[in-house]
C-alpha cells in the first residue's frame, strides 16, 4: 500500500499519430499543477506521462510517411517531449509503450491471465470500426455507423483472444458505489453506472497479425498481437515497476492517486482498466477524473482527425509558457467543455495577468523600491484595511486548497485573483503616493508591506500553475521555492477563519525589473500570422456571447503606475448602429450541448419571445434568472451556438466570465441609449 507521504498521478499516454495540441497539453498541465502542489507539501511525487505507440492509427500514419512504425514513433516522440519540456511540465517518467520493460510487463500479464483461464480464444463475426479499432454489436451501431466516430463499419469474421471482462461487472458496480470518489466528476460516474446496467461483454484483446501486426506479440499465440488499449492501459502499472510488486517503486506509489483523462476515454479506463486490475488482484486507483474538451468555436472537439487543432506552440510563441498554462486551466471548468478562441485568450491575458497581477506587482515594487531603498518595510501602522486584506487572503487560501483538491482549477485561481483584485483597489483607496507626499511614513509602510505580501501570497499559490512567472515574482521579492514550502506549511496549519500571516517579507531585498506580463494591445504577431496565412483553417476569431469590458480598461491614475492604455475609439455613428433594448427573462434552461451556455427566452416587447444563448452558466443557475429585466443587443445577426439559434446578446459585467447582468428598471422593448 502506497505510503501516505507519496503521491502518484498519471495522464493518458498520447498516440504518436500526430503532434501535441492544446487538448493534450490541457490534461498534462493539470497533472503537472497537481504534482507541483504536492511537491510543495514535501510529498514524494511520481508524475507519469508518455506515448501510446502501437496499433492501427500509428501504423497507418507511419505507412503514410513511408516509415517503419518504430522509426515513425521515434521521430514523433521528440515533438511530444519537446512540447512538454517547453511547457515546463516536470514529469518524473516518460513511458513509451515500445519500451522493453513495458513490453515485458504486458507479456507477463497476458501469460498469467491466460494461465488462470481469464483469457480464451473465440471466433465471431462483428462490426468493426477501423478508426476506433474496435468491434461493435449490431445493437450498439448508430444508424449502421460507428457510435463513437460516426464512420462506416465493416463486417468482419475473426478468431481472437478475449478477456473475461463480463464476469467482473457486479464487482465493478459495487466498487463504484462503495467509493463515490472513484470516478469523477459525479456525472461521469453516473454515465459509467448507466453503461454497466447493460450486460458487460468480454473484451477482445488481440488482433490477428494478418490484419494488423504493429503491437506486442501475444506470448502464447504468435499469430496475434495485443489490442492497443490492453497494452496501453497497463502503462499505469508498468510505469511503477509492475509486475514486480516487491519493488520500492510499486510499494511507494500504487494505487495511483489520480488517473487524469479526457471524457472520450472514460469507458476504457472506468470499465476495461478497472476490470483488468480486478482480474490481476491489484487494488484499483483512488480516482479516475475525466475532464471535458477544448472545442473549436462551433463546439466540435479539437482533434487531429478533424484538423481543427490549436498548436500549443502557437500559444506559447504568442502569449508565453505561463500564460498558456494559466489560460487553459482558468478559462473553463475542469470537467466541462469550452470553446477556444485566441481573442478569448487575449482578453483574459490582459484582464487577469497584465492588468491585475502584473499591475499589482509592478505598482507595489516600483513604489516600494523607490521609497524604501529596495528593502521591504516593516509592518508600520496597521489599520482595519490591512486586517481585511489578511482575512481575505486567509479565506482565499482555504478556497484555493479545497478547489485544487477538487481539481476545480478555475475556482482556485479565481480565489487567488480575488485577493489580487482587492489589493489593486486597496492601493487606489489608500493612495500611498499621498501618504508619501504627506510624510505619513508608518501608514505608508503598512500599505506597501501589505501590497508586497499579497504579491508573495499570489506568487506562492500560483507557483504550481505558472512556475516561470510566479518564480520570477517571488525572486523580485527575495523569496525562494523553499521559502514557499515553509509558507504553505504555515498556511496549512491555520485554523479555520484565521487571516493569512503577512509576516515573512520584512527586510527582504526587492527588485523591480521588467513588468511580468506586458499588456498586449492586439493579438500577438505569431497568432495574427496564422489568420493572415490561412484565414479559413485558423480557429475562429471570436465566440464570446457575453459583452466584455475593454481588455485594458485604464486603472486609476497613480504617480508610479504604468501609462494607462487608451481603448480603441469609435465614432458616435459606430455606436448608434448597436440597438440596445430592455428585455425580461421569461425562462432559462441549460444548453443541451454546452455546459457554459444557457438558453433564454426573453420578452423584448416584440410579438413573440426571442431566444438568446448566453455564456453565463458558470455564474447563474437558470432558475435565478427568470423575471430579471436586462439589456440586450437587439440587432445582432442570429447565430447558432453549439447548434442552438441565438437572436441577440445580453450585456453583462465581468471579465471573460460574467459577474452580473446589466439590469434596468424599465419595460420590455424600451430603447436603451
Ligand atoms: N492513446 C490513448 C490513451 C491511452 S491511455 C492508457 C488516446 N490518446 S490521444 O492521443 O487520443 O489522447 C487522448 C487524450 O488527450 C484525451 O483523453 C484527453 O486527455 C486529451 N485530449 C485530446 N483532445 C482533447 C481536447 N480537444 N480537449 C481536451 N482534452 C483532449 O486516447
Amino acid at each position: 500500500m502506497a505510503d501516505a507521504r507519496s503521491f502518484y498521478i498519471t495522464t493518458p499516454i498520447y498516440y504518436v499519430n500526430g503532434k501535441p495540441h492544446i487538448g493534450h497539453a490541457y490534461t498534462t498541465i493539470a497533472a503537472d499543477v497537481i504534482a507541483r502542489w504536492h511537491r510543495l507539501h514535501a510529498r514524494e511525487v511520481r508524475f507519469l506521462t508518455g506515448t501510446d505507440e502501437h496499433g492501427q492509427k500509428v501504423l497507418e500514419k507511419a505507412r503514410e510517411r513511408g516509415l517503419d512504425p518504430k522509426a515513425h514513433a521515434d521521430d514523433m516522440v521528440v515533438h511530444w517531449k519537446a512540447a512538454w519540456d517547453r511547457l515546463d511540465l516536470r514529469y518524473d517518467h516518460f513511458l513509451r509503450t515500445t519500451d522493453a520493460s513495458h513490453i515485458a510487463a504486458v507479456k507477463q500479464v497476458l501469460q498469467r491471465l491466460h494461465d488462470e483461464g481469464q483469457i480464451y480464444r473465440h471466433t465471431y463475426t462483428g462490426w468493426y470500426c477501423k478508426a476506433d479499432e474496435r468491434f461493435w454489436t449490431e445493437k450498439e451501431l448508430d444508424a449502421g455507423k460507428c457510435p463513437e466516430c460516426g464512420r462506416a463499419v465493416e463486417r468482419i469474421e475473426e478468431t481472437n483472444w478475449f478477456f473475461r471482462m463480463g464476469r467482473w461487472r457486479d464487482a465493478l458496480v459495487a466498487h463504484i458505489e462503495a467509493n463515490p470518489g472513484y470516478i469523477r466528476p459525479e456525472s461521469r460516474k453516473n454515465e459509467v453506472l448507466g453503461f454497466l446496467r447493460k450486460d458487460l461483454e468480454d473484451l477482445c484483446i488481440s488482433r490477428p497479425k494478418t490484419r494488423m501486426a504493429w503491437g506486442i506479440e501475444i506470448p502464447f499465440d504468435h499469430d496475434f498481437v495485443t489490442y492497443v488499449w490492453f497494452d496501453a492501459l497497463l502503462n499505469y502499472v508498468s510505469g511503477v515497476g509492475y509486475p514486480d510488486t516487491g519493488s520500492d517503486l510499486w510499494k511507494s506509489y500504487w494505487p495511483a492517486d489520480y488517473h487524469l483523462i479526457g471524457k472520450d476515454i472514460l469507458t476504457t479506463h472506468a470499465v476495461y482498466w478497472s476490470t483488468m486490475l480486478m482480474a490481476l488482484g491489484v487494488p484499483l486507483p483512488k480516482c479516475i477524473y475525466a475532464h471535458g474538451w477544448w472545442t473549436s468555436n462551433d463546439g466540435a472537439k479539437m482533434s487531429k482527425s478533424t484538423g481543427n487543432v490549436v498548436d500549443v506552440n502557437t500559444c506559447i510563441d504568442g502569449f508565453g509558457i505561463d500564460a498558456t498554462r494559466y489560460f487553459l486551466l482558468r478559462d473553463i471548468a475542469f470537467g466541462a467543455d469550452g470553446g477556444f478562441t485566441f481573442d478569448g485568450f487575449l482578453l483574459r491575458y490582459n484582464a487577469d495577468l497584465a492588468n491585475d497581477l502584473g499591475n499589482l506587482a509592478h505598482r507595489s515594487l516600483s513604489m516600494s523600491t523607490r521609497w524604501f531603498g529596495g528593502v521591504a518595510p516593516d509592518d508600520g501602522e496597521l489599520t482595519a484595511a490591512e486586517h481585511a486584506i489578511r482575512a481575505l487572503a486567509g479565506d482565499a487560501f482555504r478556497t484555493w486548497r479545497r478547489e485544487i483538491e477538487n481539481l476545480q482549477f478555475h475556482k482556485a485561481l479565481e480565489a487567488v485573483f480575488s485577493v489580487v483584485g482587492a489589493a489593486n483597489k486597496y492601493i487606489d483607496t489608500q493612495a500611498p503616493w499621498a501618504l508619501q507626499r504627506d510624510g505619513k511614513t508608518e501608514r505608508l509602510k503598512a500599505v506597501m508591506r501589505t501590497c508586497l505580501e499579497v504579491c508573495a501570497f499570489a506568487g506562492a499559490l500560483l507557483l504550481p500553475v505558472m512556475p516561470g512567472k510566479a518564480g520570477e515574482l517571488l525572486a523580485k521579492l527575495g523569496r525562494t521555492e523553499s521559502d514557499v514550502r515553509g509558507w504553505v506549511a504555515r498556511l496549512e496549519a491555520l485554523p479555520d477563519g484565521a487571516p493569512a500571516p503577512f509576516d515573512g517579507l520584512a527586510g527582504a531585498t526587492l527588485t523591480l525589473g521588467d513588468p511580468l506580463f506586458p499588456r498586449l494591445q492586439e493579438l500577438p504577431p505569431q497568432v495574427a500570422a496564422l489568420f493572415a496565412a490561412a484565414p479559413a483553417a485558423a480557429p475562429a476569431r471570436t465566440e464570446k456571447v457575453v459583452a466584455q469590458p475593454a481588455p485594458s480598461a485604464p486603472k486609476k491614475e497613480s504617480p508610479v503606475s504604468e501609462p494607462a492604455a487608451v481603448p480603441e475609439q469609435i465614432t458616435y455613428d459606430d455606436f448608434a448602429k448597436v440597438k440596445l433594448r430592455v428585455a425580461k427573462i421569461l425562462s432559462a434552461e441549460k444548453h443541451p450541448n454546452a455546459d457554459k451556455l444557457l438558453v433564454l427566452q426573453v420578452d423584448a416587447g416584440e410579438p413573440t419571445p426571442r431566444q438568446i444563448v448566453a455564456g453565463i452558466a458558470n455564474k447563474f443557475a437558470p432558475e435565478a434568472l427568470v423575471g430579471r429585466t436586462i439589456i440586450i443587443v437587439a440587432n445582432l445577426k442570429p447565430a447558432k451556438l453549439r447548434g442552438v439559434e441565438s437572436n441577440g446578446m445580453l450585456l453583462a459585467a465581468g471579465g471573460p466570465e460574467a459577474t452580473d447582468l446589466l439590469s434596468v428598471n424599465a419595460l420590455p422593448g424600451e430603447i436603451v441609449k
